[in-house]
């Protein structure tokens, strides 16, 4: 059995746990592993490396990934799609397993349908594929929002500012509205429809009036400048604002315990279907448990 992997779009921590247990895994059934680097770009190239259990022993923990990660734009063309498969024949390579988020489920999709076996395993800290709950990299992601939002809380406090912290998320509010849960923000900002200045205003006053010194207010990327808002909010308030955009940490840093234990279990559950022959599925958390969904 010759099996591919890639990870696509932006990385996911988790990614690294998975092609470490995938490949052991694998191994262990005697399957070959291989991977094309950086994504569907690496299968259009045709820049595939053999993978060995032992090149895979020490990075479960770290972020990133490995066998890198990209944004095709080559892939989604007629000629690129055309090489793409080509270069799986040309191969042997009897499934690709291929680790993304929504753009690359659609990749996926679209090889499964062009005949090539495939795998889909949700990674992204965004959160944004709606048949699972869960996307490996989202606890993380969660994690690092949640820490950076108290550590930046305690100069606020010291200062008595108001403050607004943006973090990732693309179009999909989950980091946003969990983050703000987590840290007792004042108001989410999730999208448009939020950014109502008198509610906003209105919240961090009621904020204020219940005893808050530092009123905070958590906001999705790609809704608003929140370096306006803070400005807005500093000369209604008359009270310092700070605005920090939390940015890349959340995606760089290792995985946590739950996208170790989920990068576990979808690799597990990856081989377990290819050892049954089971193909073009996208793999999850559905109904709380980690399964699987036809295409
Ligand atoms: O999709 C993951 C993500 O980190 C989004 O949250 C963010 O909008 C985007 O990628 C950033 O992309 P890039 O790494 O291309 O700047």
């Amino acid at each position: 059995m010759n099996i591919a992997i890639l990870t696509s779009g932006g990385d996911a921590p988790g990614m690294n746990t998975f092609l470490s247990n995938f490949v052991k895994l694998a191994n262990v059934e005697n399957f070959s592993v291989s991977a094309f680097k950086c994504g569907f770009q690496g299968l259009v190239e045709n820049n595939i490396v053999h993978l060995t259990s032992k090149d895979v022993d020490n990075i479960s923990h770290l972020g990133g990934s490995y066998i890198k990660s990209f944004r095709s734009k080559d892939f989604v063309t007629k000629f690129g799609f055309e090489n793409a498969v080509k270069n799986l024949k040309t191969n042997n390579i009897d499934i690709l397993v291929i680790l993304g988020g929504d753009g690359s489920k659609k990749g996926t999709e679209k090889l499964a349908k062009a005949g090539i076996k495939t795998i889909f395993v949700p990674s992204t800290v965004d959160n944004d594929l709606t048949y699972t709950q869960r996307s490996l990299g989202f606890d993380s992601a969660l994690n690092i929002a949640v820490d950076t939002v108290d550590k930046i809380k305690q100069t606020m406090l010291s200062l008595n500012r108001i403050f607004i912290c943006e973090v990732m998320g693309r179009q999909c509010p989950d980091l946003a509205i969990q983050t703000s849960i987590a840290t007792n923000a004042c108001y989410t900002i999730k999208d448009k429809k939020d950014m109502n200045l008198s509610i906003i205003f209105s919240a961090i006053q009621t904020a204020l009036s219940t005893g808050e010194d530092s009123p905070l207010i958590i906001a999705r990327e790609n809704v608003l400048d929140i370096q306006d808002l803070a400005s807005k909010i500093q000369e209604r308030f008359n009270r310092e604002t700070r605005a920090s955009v939390i940015g890349y940490i959340q995606r760089g840093t290792s995985p946590s315990v739950y996208d170790r234990i989920l990068a576990n279990q979808l690799s597990t559950l990856s081989i377990n279907l290819i050892k049954k022959d089971i193909s073009n599925v996208s793999l999850g958390v559905i109904d709380n448990k980690v399964s699987y969904i036809n295409f």
